[in-house]
């Protein structure tokens, strides 16, 4: 922190939570605030790195000398990562992705008829972009991190998603009652590739991204380590 040490270094950051349409007015979504992405964004930057930030559905100001870009939905998400990956040294999926969406979205405002139920709303699993970019590697010794929001038995669940997911880096963080979510604080534990665990002390969520990028930063070739 302090320096230009990610000079040069091009990254794509995903932030916030996609929103899957139900019809013209509704949609299912979820409460990532966008604030541990626009962190990892803005930190980035500060340290020299050319970052594009896919901003899905966040109500936070552009950080500065970012490249931001709106999305909504996960498709939408998955276009603009993949087109980013393409030139990417680096790819951080800090987004909430929808799973799933409904199968079709109603052209028309679904109705409330009295004394009727509504039809229940189909689900389709999305792409799991963060599962795609890892297996592709658009570029070689690309790297890749996820991010994984985990309630219970947080090491043992983040170890499986890193394995199944194919990332080299998963920050994962302890929700529930009240952490992480919508908040300026964060804790995080990050697990490599390797089968290393790196904790991350609690603090605001730029410091958690600094500590991200100083990880990050081990693993980007030609390195001093400092
Ligand atoms: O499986 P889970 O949703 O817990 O994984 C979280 C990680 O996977 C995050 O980095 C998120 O951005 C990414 N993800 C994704 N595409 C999905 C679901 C999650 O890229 N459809």
């Amino acid at each position: 922190a302090g320096t230009a040490d990610l000079a040069g270094v091009r990254v794509v950051v995903s932030a916030g939570g996609t929103r899957e349409a139900i019809d013209p007015v509704r949609f299912l979504g979820n409460r990532s605030s966008g604030r541990q992405g626009y962190a990892l964004a803005a930190t980035a930057a500060a340290r020299g790195a050319s970052v594009t930030l896919l901003s899905a559905n966040v109500e936070l100001p552009d950080p500065a000398g970012v490249d931001v870009r709106r999305v909504t939905s996960a498709r939408e998400l998955r276009e603009a990562v993949l087109e980013g990956a393409a030139t990417a040294d680096v790819v951080v999926m800090a987004a909430a992705v929808a799973d799933f969406r409904p199968d079709t979205v109603t052209a028309s405002k679904i109705k409330k008829t009295a004394g009727t139920t509504p039809a229940p709303i189909a689900l389709v699993e999305n792409p799991d972009i963060l599962a795609e970019v890892s297996r592709e590697r658009a570029r070689p010794g690309q790297i890749v991190v996820g991010f994984a929001a985990e309630t219970d038995n947080v090491l043992d669940n983040g170890r499986a998603k890193l394995a199944r997911k194919g990332c080299d880096l998963l920050v994962v963080n302890q929700v529930g009652d009240g952490r992480a979510f919508g908040t300026a604080d964060n804790q995080a534990v990050v697990l490599t590739a390797e089968g290393a665990s790196v904790e991350i002390e609690r603090g605001p969520k730029e410091d958690v991204a600094d500590q991200v990028w100083d990880l990050v930063a081990t693993r980007i070739p030609g390195d001093t380590g400092s």
